[in-house]
C-alpha cells in the first residue's frame, strides 16, 4: 500500500488477526492500544511469527497520528467515546475502516443479534462523529479473527467496502486483497454498512449451530468487480 496501516485495538482479537496478515503481506503496521506496552507485545508476537515484519506499537492516539489509513476494531461499547476521543490526533483526509458489528453481546445480549444505531450503522455512526474530512469505510465484519490468526489458512471470504469516498473504497479494497483467499469488492455508499453488519450476526448463528468459520461470497458478478 505504501503507506502504514494503523489498528485500533490492535492488540486484541480482530485487530491483531489482521495485523498478522497484512505483515504476512509485507505492509507497514502500526500495532495501537490504549496502553502502548500492550501493543508492544502484540507486535513481539508478530514478530516472532513473522519476523521481517514491519511491525511497530503505539498508543492508540500517537497510532492515528502516524498514520492517514486507520483500521478500527474495538467493542461497540466503547465506539463513540474512543472516536470522540481520538479525533483531533487523526489527519484530515485519513481513511478509518470501521470494523464494528453493533452485536447485543457487547452489552451483555445475545451475539446473534445487532443493537439499534441511531444513525443507522456503527460505521455511520462514525461517519457522523469524524466529520467530512475523514473518509469512513465499512469493511472486514465477516472475516473472523480465529481464521486470520491461524497458520497458514486460507480466508474462504469476501471483504464488502462501503464507503461515500471512492478512493477510499479502492484503497481498502486493496488492503482486504493482501489477505490470501479474500476478494475485496465494492459494497455501494457507506448507508449499506447497515447491511454489513447485521449479516454478521446471520454468519455468527451459522459458525455457533455449525462449529465452523461461516463467510460469505458473492457470484455472479464479472471479473473486473473482483479485481481492486
Ligand atoms: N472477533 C472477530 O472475529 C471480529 C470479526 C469482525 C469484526 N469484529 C469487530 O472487531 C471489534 C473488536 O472485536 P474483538 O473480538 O477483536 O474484541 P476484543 O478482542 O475484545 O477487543 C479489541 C480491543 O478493543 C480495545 N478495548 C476494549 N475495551 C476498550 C475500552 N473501554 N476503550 C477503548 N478500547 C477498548 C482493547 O484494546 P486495548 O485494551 O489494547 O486498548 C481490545 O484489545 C468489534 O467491534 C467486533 O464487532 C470482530
Amino acid at each position: 500500500m505504501g503507506r502504514p496501516v494503523a489498528i485500533i485495538g490492535g492488540a486484541g482479537n480482530e485487530g491483531f488477526g489482521l495485523a498478522l496478515r497484512w505483515a504476512q503481506a509485507g505492509e507497514t503496521v502500526i500495532i495501537g492500544s490504549r496502553d502502548a506496552a500492550r501493543a508492544q507485545q502484540a507486535a513481539d508476537k508478530i514478530k516472532q511469527r513473522v519476523p521481517d515484519a514491519n511491525v511497530s506499537a503505539m498508543e492508540n492516539s500517537a497510532a492515528v497520528a502516524a498514520s492517514d489509513l486507520i483500521v478500527l476494531t474495538i467493542p461497540f461499547e466503547v465506539h463513540a467515546a474512543t472516536l470522540k476521543q481520538l479525533k483531533p490526533a487523526i489527519r484530515p483526509g485519513s481513511i478509518v475502516v470501521d470494523t464494528t458489528v453493533p452485536l447485543a453481546a457487547s452489552v451483555g445480549g445475545r451475539a446473534t443479534r445487532t443493537l439499534g444505531v441511531w444513525q443507522g450503522s456503527a460505521a455511520q455512526q462514525a461517519a457522523e462523529i469524524l466529520g467530512k474530512e475523514i473518509h469512513v469505510a465499512a469493511a472486514f465484519h465477516h472475516v473472523g479473527s480465529e481464521l486470520l490468526i491461524a497458520d497458514g489458512e486460507k480466508v474462504d471470504c469476501d471483504v464488502i467496502v462501503c464507503s461515500d469516498d471512492p478512493a477510499a473504497t479502492k484503497t481498502v479494497r486493496q488492503l482486504a486483497a493482501k489477505i490470501p483467499g479474500v476478494r475485496g469488492l465494492d459494497g455501494g455508499k457507506l448507508e449499506n454498512a447497515r447491511i454489513l453488519e447485521q449479516i454478521t450476526a446471520l454468519l455468527i448463528g451459522f459458525s455457533l449451530r455449525d462449529k465452523g468459520h461461516a463467510g460469505i461470497r458473492i457470484t455472479g458478478l464479472p471479473d473486473s468487480a473482483y479485481k481492486s
